[in-house]
């Protein structure tokens, strides 16, 4: 069980990754951090463009990112916007999750009055497709 210290500590490295996003179209500002199983951690932030449909969310930036740069099971995501309460990932963003979650994986989400939310891989998307499927 991750500690609320950790939380804190996690949310405002992803509050300070946030600030480089680059979102001209919606203005929403979304920071991300990923933490692999080797305990390397990883930022991203969202990623707009003029054709509004090639735009990259925050937490797809950081595992790209982490995979890319050989991370291979990711344990921790956080994700953070200006949101009423913890922001909610787009579906996408939870299938891209799912195929890179490992054992003991923990998603946190939060906003920036200090809310957070903390769920498992089944809490984040119940009965989803997996690799294992393939097989
Ligand atoms: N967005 C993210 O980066 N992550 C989320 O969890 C929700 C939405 C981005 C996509 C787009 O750049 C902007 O927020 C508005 O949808």
């Amino acid at each position: 069980m991750i500690s609320q210290e950790r939380v804190q500590e996690l949310v405002h490295k992803a509050i300070e990754a946030r600030k480089r996003a680059y979102t001209p179209y919606s203005k929403f500002n979304v920071g991300a951090v990923v933490i692999d199983t080797s305990g390397n951690e990883i930022t991203g932030c969202n990623v707009e463009n003029a054709s509004y449909g090639l735009s990259m969310c925050a937490e797809r930036t950081a595992i790209f990112k982490a995979v890319s740069e050989g991370s291979d099971a990711i344990e921790t995501v956080v994700v953070v916007g200006d949101t009423e309460g913890p922001i909610s990932p787009c579906g996408a963003c939870r299938q891209v999750i799912a195929e890179f979650a490992g054992e003991d994986f923990t998603l946190i989400l939060a906003n920036l009055n200090g809310d957070t939310k903390v769920m498992t891989k089944e809490e984040m998307l119940p009965y989803g497709f997996s690799p294992k499927d393939l097989t």
